[in-house]
Parts: C-alpha cells; structure tokens; sequence
C-alpha cells in the first residue's frame, strides 16, 4: 500500500455529506483501508462495477485490497462504450446488486471511465432508493471531471445524460498508475475537460499546458505536470461543486464547451465522437459565437484553437442541419424557461453565463463554422 503521505487528498466541502478527492500513484491497492478511513465499516457488501478494459489489469488490486480490509466484495463485468450507456446496462447492474443481496448499507464502486463511474452511480442512486457509491476513476477525462461531484445518469436516444440523478460518491479514488493502459485517444479526450478548466477559471494552467511540448500524452506531460492537472483539476471542481452542487447557477461554467459538444455526440451518433473530443469541438464552436457577440478576442480564440491542436484534439464542426442543431439545443437540460443556456468565454482564465443568446447569433456561428 502506499505510504499515506504520499496521497494528496482534496476535500469536496458538501454541507451535507462531504467527501474526499484522493490522489496517489499506487493508491489502487490501498483502497480498502481507504474506505475504512472514509467511515465506511468492514463487513460491508460491495458490488464492484467494471468493464473488460478495466477489469483486466486492475480488477485483481482492488478486490484483494478490499477483501483483506474485511469487505464482501464481488465483480460486475458490463459493455465497455457510449453506445451501452443505456437504461438496460443499468438494469443489469441492479440485476446484479439483487443477486449479491446488495443491503442500505452496502455500497457499489465504479472502477473505470466515466460510463461506468456515471451509470454506477446512477444504479447506486436507484438501488433500495439510494445506496453508497464510491468513484475509481482510470480515465483522465473521469479523474478531472466525471468521478467528482454526483452527477450521474444514462443517455436516452433523444439527448446526452437525460435521465439521471445527483447521487454524491462517499470517496474518490484517483491512481494516476491506471492511466499506464489508457488508449492515446482516450487520453487526448480528457485534455479536453483540462483545457476547459483552464479557460473557465485558471490561466496558469491553462499556460503550463501551452508551454508543454507533447500535452498528448502521460508520458509527454511527465509526472510533475501530471499531478498538477489533477490536483487543480480535482481541487476546480470540488470549489465549484461545494459552491453550487445541484447546478442552480455558477455550476454551470463546468459545462463550457459542452452545450455544443452534446449536439456533436447526439447528431453524429453516441460512440461516433468521444466525449472529450466533442467537447473540443464545442469549445471551438462556443468561442466562434463568442467572437461573434464580441466577448471574446481573436487572440484568445486562436490560443485556445492552438492548445486544442497540441493536445491532439480534433476542432472542425462536422456537417450537420442547422435545424437539427437548434433542435437538439432545445431538448438540451441546459435550457431554463425555454431559453438555452451558453457559458462564453470572456478570456483564457473567465467565463460568463448567458441566456440572452438568439437563434440568429446561433445560426450565423453555425454558418462561419462551416466555413
Ligand atoms: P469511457 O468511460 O467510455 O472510457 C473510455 C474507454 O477507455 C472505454 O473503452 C474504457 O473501457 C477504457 N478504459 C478506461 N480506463 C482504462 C484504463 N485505465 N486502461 C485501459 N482502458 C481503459 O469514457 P470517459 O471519457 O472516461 O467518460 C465519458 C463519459 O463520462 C461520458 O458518458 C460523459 O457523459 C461522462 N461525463 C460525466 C461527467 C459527470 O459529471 N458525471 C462529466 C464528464 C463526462
Ligand atoms: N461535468 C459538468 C458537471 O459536473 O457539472
């Protein structure tokens, strides 16, 4: 096990249920002494939720370290993808749950990117009407962002996430030794969610990232820079979380670049675009409209087209029917009493929200992205 003071720990300060961020090389084979730190009794039933990918090289560490720490713990294989991102994936981890005798008192924890770490949650949220869960991120696009802050949930055809439910993890786990066996493409994708916690509030961050040569990668970053996106990363989103965490104003800024990039994954079908990719995509597309309204400097949009390059990230707007694209904005949860909700960036390092946005500025964005 990792010597604890190695760990970094990053707390989510919840008034109600306030959690920890955890965050150490090796920290895998410590997590069940982990738990038991986060309060959590040995003699619990855990239902441990993962896909092949994961599963693999990792399923093995956490379920011994659980078992030696006195949990009952049993392994749930499900899909690996978007596509399996469904109601019945989640039917089937209940399936599983019920057959485990799964009690209140139990808990079920996600090991693996955001699918799993999102419809786990939303099973734990569901399950006796709400049992423990407990987030292990092994993508870099979960360890910033989807592990943290409760938000979990399935696809249903007609949008993004749209069936779902805030459920807060009791901890997260992040070993950043987990990224070793991640797809290059898979880790450009969570440059993506960094990228954007740099334009929407750290501009030092966002300047470390420039000044790296081959941000594409763990190796390229080197462990230094690693640990300090996920540290920043982690820490940006637990301030933001604590602050607002049912997103009834400023956790809105979390979704800079996202209004866009769930029409990219929705329109050109789930698993066609990776989520982080789409996202670059609907940061380039958010910064044209900015441009547009004149919030937002040509210097800035090409500084943000620049690093988006650099780390891989693909940023053309795909064909697609302009109806269909305000179509899709519609049925969007970002839209409040009808009106769509756009965070535009202001500056590398600030974001505003605005719901003042008109179908014509909208039209005009998709027009120029065209080209
Ligand atoms: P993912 O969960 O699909 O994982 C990507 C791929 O990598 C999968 O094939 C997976 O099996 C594989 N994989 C995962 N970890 C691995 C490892 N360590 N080694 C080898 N292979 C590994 O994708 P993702 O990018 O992690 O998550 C995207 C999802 O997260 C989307 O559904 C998105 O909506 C959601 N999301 C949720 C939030 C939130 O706040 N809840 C925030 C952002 C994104
Ligand atoms: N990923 C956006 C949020 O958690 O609010």
């Amino acid at each position: 096990m990792v010597a604890s003071s190695t760990l970094r720990r990053i707390p989510v300060a919840l008034e109600r249920n306030p959690y920890e961020v955890v965050i150490g090389a090796g920290g895998l084979a410590g997590i069940g002494a982990e738990l038991k730190q986060a309060g959590i009794r040995e003699g619990r039933r855990i239902l441990v939720v993962s896909n092949a990918d994961v599963a693999g090289p990792y399923g093995a560490t956490c379920l011994d370290s659980l078992r030696r720490n006195g949990f009952e713990a049993e392994l749930l294989v499900i899909e690996a993808g978007e596509q399996h991102k469904t109601p019945a994936t989640v039917a089937s981890i209940h399936n599983a749950a019920f057959d485990q005798r799964l009690e209140r008192s139990s808990l079920m924890l996600a090991l693996g990117g955001g699918v799993v770490g999102d419809m786990t949650g939303f099973a734990a949220a569901t399950w006796l009407r709400g049992v423990g869960v407990v987030q292990v991120p092994t993508t870099l696009l979960a360890m910033v962002d989807a592990a943290i802050g409760g938000k979990t949930g399935v696809n249903h055809p007609g949008g993004k996430n749209l069936i779902g439910a805030f459920h807060q993890p009791r901890l997260v786990l992040i070993d950043p030794d987990t990224l070793s066996t991640l797809p290059r493409r898979e880790f450009r994708a969570g440059m993506a969610e960094v990228i954007k916690y740099g334009i929407l509030g750290d501009a030092e961050l966002f300047q470390t990232l420039e000044a790296c040569r081959a941000p594409d990668s763990a190796q390229g970053l080197g462990n230094s820079v690693l640990e300090t996106i996920l540290e920043r990363s982690a820490a940006a989103k637990a301030r933001v979380v604590a602050e607002d965490e049912r997103e009834g104003g400023l956790r809105a800024i979390l979704n800079y670049g996202h209004t866009f990039g769930h029409v990219v994954e929705t329109l050109c079908g789930y698993g066609t675009w990776l989520h982080g990719e789409a996202v670059a995509i609907g940061m380039v597309a958010v910064g044209q409209l900015a441009m547009i309204r004149g919030s937002w400097s040509a210097d800035d949009m090409e500084r943000q087209q620049q690093l988006i390059a650099q780390c891989g990230l693909p940023s053309a707007w795909p064909k697609l029917d302009p109806e269909a694209v305000l179509k899709t904005l519609q049925g969007d949860k970002k839209v409040l009493d009808g009106k769509l909700r756009f965070i535009l960036p202001t500056a590398i390092g600030s974001v505003e929200i605005r719901d003042d946005i008109t179908r014509e500025e909208i039209l005009r964005c998709l027009e120029q992205l065209a080209g």
